[in-house]
Formats: structure tokens, sequence, C-alpha cells
């Protein structure tokens, strides 16, 4: 013992092992794309130990976990997740969109449940030679993609709650088609006041599984009463918050005419969103199309001040964000026995969605070219 620390290996893409699967299937007609119900031929697998840092990755045929029941990803949701989409256009060149977010996002959920950090550099060159190997599963009909799901459970063969001193990073990937395949149909939220998706000092903020099982009774009521998604408020106030999985934007028009696009801060509660990051660029820029006037604000709103600009006609839109919709405009928000009205366009967007919108799924499919579009395979 000389007494130096040694650091333990990280995820080291020159270690990957391929094995190929022997038996690839016909790859699905994208008419019949059901959202996260088909799974690309391969995965990735990366297992971690305390004792001996993170293991050779390998890509094998999709298939079963073999977990043992003790395992504490199935006690204590020792779990975390990511959701990222590639892109094939016509000429067979594959990208992501931001991949460098999800990374980020990724290893800031790790460390908030223990479970082991990595480098994301080294897992997104994984991932693109994951999806250069399944490639020809990207559809590329319009709207189309492929969705990445990468995943990180803590695997320690023990009952107990704390770090786990072993672990499993996989990724698959899903081919999907688009979320409103018939254009935009505005939705209907339940403004949810029995129930909450996160609290100050929370995990709401983290990409972790154990934040949605806890949404789908609230979901399944409010689709009892008519409504396809929780917005989810906190506080006596009831402040906005999400709507159902996804981010929100809400525009006024304000007292002087201006038009204020606004989301809630990242105070904890709120998931730091690779679209609501994506929309908020975009506003601040004032991409061509929107109000040369637009304020762009991250600040709190309360159901009042929505309430009252719609009494007072001053409601321009409200939208959901996220990967799997990119925008989700909606039209009525049933709250406290009260239905409030939101206006949307004949198209289903508003005025400033709908620019939006055009925009992100232009950069995201690299019809617009930008930085935030990275190469996966030229063809
Ligand atoms: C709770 C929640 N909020 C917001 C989002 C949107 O994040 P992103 O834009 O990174 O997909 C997601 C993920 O889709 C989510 O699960």
């Amino acid at each position: 013992m000389t007494g130096e620390l040694t650091a333990l290996p990280d995820i080291e893409p020159s270690r990957l092992e391929v094995i190929d699967n022997p038996s690839p299937r016909p790859t699905p007609s994208s008419s019949s794309l059901v959202f996260g119900k088909v799974f690309t031929d391969h995965m990735l697998t990366i297992p971690w130990t305390e004792a001996n840092g993170w293991d050779a990755p390998k890509i094998v045929p999709y298939g079963p976990l073999s977990l043992e029941p003790s395992c504490t990803v199935l006690h204590y949701a020792q779990t975390l997740f990511e959701g990222m989409k590639a892109y094939r256009n016509d000429a067979g060149k594959v990208t992501l969109f931001r991949p460098d977010m999800n990374m980020k996002r990724m290893v800031t959920s790790a460390k908030r449940i223990a479970l082991p950090t990595f480098n994301g550099d080294a897992l997104l060159e994984l991932i693109k030679i994951l999806i250069r190997k399944d490639k020809h599963w990207i559809p590329k009909d319009p709207g189309h993609s492929l969705y990445v799901r990468p995943t990180l459970i803590g695997t320690q063969r023990a009952i107990g709650v704390g770090p786990p001193n072993e672990a499993l990073l996989f990724v698959i990937c899903s081919p999907v088609g688009p979320y409103y395949p018939q254009g935009f149909k505005p939705v209907a939220l339940y403004g949810t006041t029995e129930y909450i998706r996160a609290a100050p000092g929370g995990t709401g903020g983290y990409k972790l599984g154990a934040n949605y099982a806890p949404g789908v009774v609230p979901q399944k009521e409010a689709a009892e009463k008519g409504y396809v998604q929780n917005l989810w408020l906190h506080g006596p106030e009831h402040y906005l918050t999400e709507v159902g999985t996804m981010n929100m934007f809400i525009a006024f028009k304000t007292a002087d005419g201006q038009t204020e696009l606004v989301t809630p801060p990242l105070d904890g509660m709120i998931l730091p969103g690779v679209t609501r990051d994506s929309v908020l660029r975009l506003a601040r820029d004032k991409i061509a199309g929107l109000p040369k006037d637009l304020i762009v604000n991250e600040r709190p709103v309360t159901m009042n001040e929505v309430k009252e600009a719609s009494l007072d006609g001053r409601l321009v839109e409200l939208f959901g964000a996220g990967t799997a919709a990119v925008i989700s405009p909606v039209d009525r928000i049933g709250y406290l026995g009260e239905d409030i009205l939101i206006p949307t366009g004949p198209d289903g967007m508003g005025p400033i969605s709908r620019v939006i919108w055009k925009e992100l799924i232009g950069r995201q499919t690299g019809s617009i070219p930008s930085d935030w579009s990275v190469t996966v395979a030229e063809s």
C-alpha cells in the first residue's frame, strides 16, 4: 500500500463488446407504431459495482434482464431514466437533438438518489454506436423518430435502503410515430388540487422513476372527469407547475398590450426539460414570426392570474412542452368546478407555439441547420 487514491474505471467506449442479434426482426410499418411498444434488435448494457466501477459496455440482443427479487430497484424505486429522439432524414442522415442535455440531466438524477455517476460524453458515444447499429429501425416518415431510453437502476441484492453496491445502466430504443398523427388536437387539463406531483425539497426536478407511478391514479381520475391530463398545482395559491409529464408555457397580453410568454421557474419542483430550455431560447432569440414585443419570463403563475386573464380576454395560449409531444396545446382547464377556456387557432395551435413548434421540428429533423442537431450517422 502506497496510500495513493486509485480512481475506479468510468464508462469506457473502447471496451465495448458487441454481440449481434442472431434473429433480427422485420421492422414494423410506420402506420402500425404505438408509442413505446416495439423495441429494436439491440440494447446497450453497462454494469457497475462499488468495488470495480463501470464494467465493459456491451451491445447485446434486446431481451429480458436477469435480476434477483431482492434487487433494490424493485423495492425502493432506485431508478432514473432519460428520453431523447433520433431522427433520420430522406438522405439517411441520423441525428439526435441536444443529447448533451440529457446526459447532464441523467448524471444529476443519479447523484440525487445515490446511483453511480459517469462521463456523459462516453455514454453518448456508446448510444450513438447503438443507434447506428439499429438505424434501419428509424422510420423516415414525417414526424417519426427513434425514441431512446437510457435507464439506470440500483441492483444491490439485499433488502435495505442505502446507496446500492451494484447498478446497471441500459439503453433501449423504440421506433415511434408522431404524437398527433391527425394534426394538433388541443387537450383539456384538470387543475389538480387533490394530489401533488412534486414538493419543495422533493424530487420533481429530477427524472426519477419514483416521480411517475404516483401520477397514474390522478391521471385516471382526471380522465374519468373528462380531462386528458393533470395540471399540477402547488401550494394554497395554486401555482401552476407542470402538465402531465410536460413542462408548461402560458402566454398573456399584458396591460400595455405586449405579449408575455411565461414558464414556471426551476425551483426544484420543475423538471429542467430539454424542450423547455429550447422553447425559452427560441423565444428569447425572437425567431421570425414571433411578436416583436414578446417578453419572456420564468416566474410563478397562480390559477387566479390565469382565471382573471381568461375573463379579461388577455389569455393568448397555454401549451405543454416535452420530447414526446414536442408541443401540446391546451384549450380548457377544469378548476374548482368550472372550466377556464383558453384560445387556440383553427389548426389547434396558438400564435406563439405555432412559430416555435415549426422551428423546433425543423431543428430536430435537421431541415433547419442548427448546432442543437448532433450527427449520429451520415447515411
Ligand atoms: C415530468 C416531466 N416534465 C417535463 C418533461 C419534458 O422534458 P424534456 O423536454 O426533456 O422531454 C418530461 C419528460 O418528457 C417529464 O417527464
